[in-house]
């Protein structure tokens, strides 16, 4: 397999030399790993207990290796499709608010979310000096037990969003499909991919297990990690934008309130706003250099409970009854 290390960085000799050597060292390592069909048709490998794609495991084991945060960085971490951009949206327009006097918010409307708010194991993986220093916002897909030991035992705050597990589900298998059919490439069949993340095997997946262990960190270490729900973020988005602030020490002064920021924001945020913008709908997001999607697959409905028009009563039931299963005794309970 070809390794794709970094382009778009200038490497000294000293350090291409200790690339190649450490994508002869991936690519070997690759080779023993437990291996699936995914999604789009390509191979998920099974490492440190989850599943990836080439692309993304080895973004992954460059950030294990390199990445040092610094210590007033906030992550936005998620397992795909379960409000990601939307939160990053949210958590970007909230920090930046005032500190950049309009500015760096407006930029949301020329920007993609993702490109507001870097992937650590895409963009930054890809090109370290790509973020914006004077934002401390990155974001992850990385489960907590796979995130770099220098995040772990740094003092760097956490914002981890979940979803109900049907969505999840419905919401991922349409990505695929979508981004599949863009490319006329047949998709997956919805019931093939529906077994295989019955059986853990999604992007990230086991899904329950990426949720659990955010779950039990955000229980461990409670000033460091925020846990959220994409359903209680749409029940009531202001409180949500409030306790945001509050963790990112930046609450809304009662100034604020009185002029309705919290309200400009969520209204700037919602999908009705973001999906409409240009850059949303024709943008195309580069997590490297071979891989661009669709900014508008990003934006799809955004709404609670679609799975019913996709699964039948059987398929939610069998959803329902893993994810109670697997959640039992953990003192969580996902919102359906
Ligand atoms: P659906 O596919 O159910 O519509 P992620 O950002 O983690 O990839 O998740 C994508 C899901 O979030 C999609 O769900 C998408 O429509 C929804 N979404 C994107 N932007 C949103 C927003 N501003 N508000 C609410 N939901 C949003």
């Amino acid at each position: 397999m070809e390794s794709s290390l970094p382009s778009t960085q200038i490497l000294d000799s000293g350090e291409s030399a200790e690339r190649k050597n450490e994508a002869k060292n991936y690519n070997e390592m690759m080779s023993t790993l437990p291996k699936a069909k995914g999604l789009r048709g390509n191979d998920y490998y099974l490492y440190q207990g989850f599943w990836y794609s080439s692309f993304f495991l080895e973004g992954l084991m460059s950030v294990q290796e390199h990445f040092n945060p610094q210590s007033t960085d906030i992550f936005v971490a998620s397992s795909p499709k379960t409000g990601t951009t939307w939160l990053k949206a949210l958590a970007f327009a909230v920090l930046t608010r005032s500190r950049l006097s309009g500015s760096t918010t407006s930029s949301l409307l020329i920007k993609m979310p993702h490109d507001c708010v870097p992937f650590l194991e895409f963009q930054v993986a890809q090109n370290p000096r790509i973020r914006d220093l004077a934002v401390p916002l990155l974001s992850t897909h990385v489960p907590y037990s796979c995130l770099p030991k220098s995040i772990i035992s740094s003092s760097c705050k956490i914002i981890y969003i979940c979803r109900d597990a049907k969505d999840t589900f419905v919401s991922l298998w349409c990505f695929f499909s979508a981004h599949q059919m863009s490319k006329n490439v047949e998709p997956l069949p919805l019931e093939e991919a529906f077994e295989m993340f019955c059986n853990g095997i999604s992007i990230l997946g086991p899904y329950w297990d990426h949720v659990l262990g955010y779950w039990r960190a955000s229980l461990e270490f409670p000033e460091k990690i925020l846990f959220l729900t994409y359903e209680e973020m749409k029940k009531d988005t202001a409180a949500h934008a409030k306790k945001l602030a509050e963790f990112m020490d930046c609450s809304f002064t009662l100034e604020e309130e009185e002029e309705g920021e919290v309200q400009k924001i969520i209204s700037m945020c919602s999908f009705e706003k973001l999906s409409r913008l240009e850059v949303n709908k024709n943008g195309k997001l580069h997590l490297d250099t071979s891989i661009a999607i669709q900014n508008s697959l990003y934006f799809r409905k955004g709404e609670i409970g679609d799975w019913a028009n996709h699964l039948t009563p059987e398929m939610g039931a069998r959803i329902d009854d893993i994810m109670e299963q697997k959640l039992k005794g953990s003192g969580l309970k996902l919102p359906r």
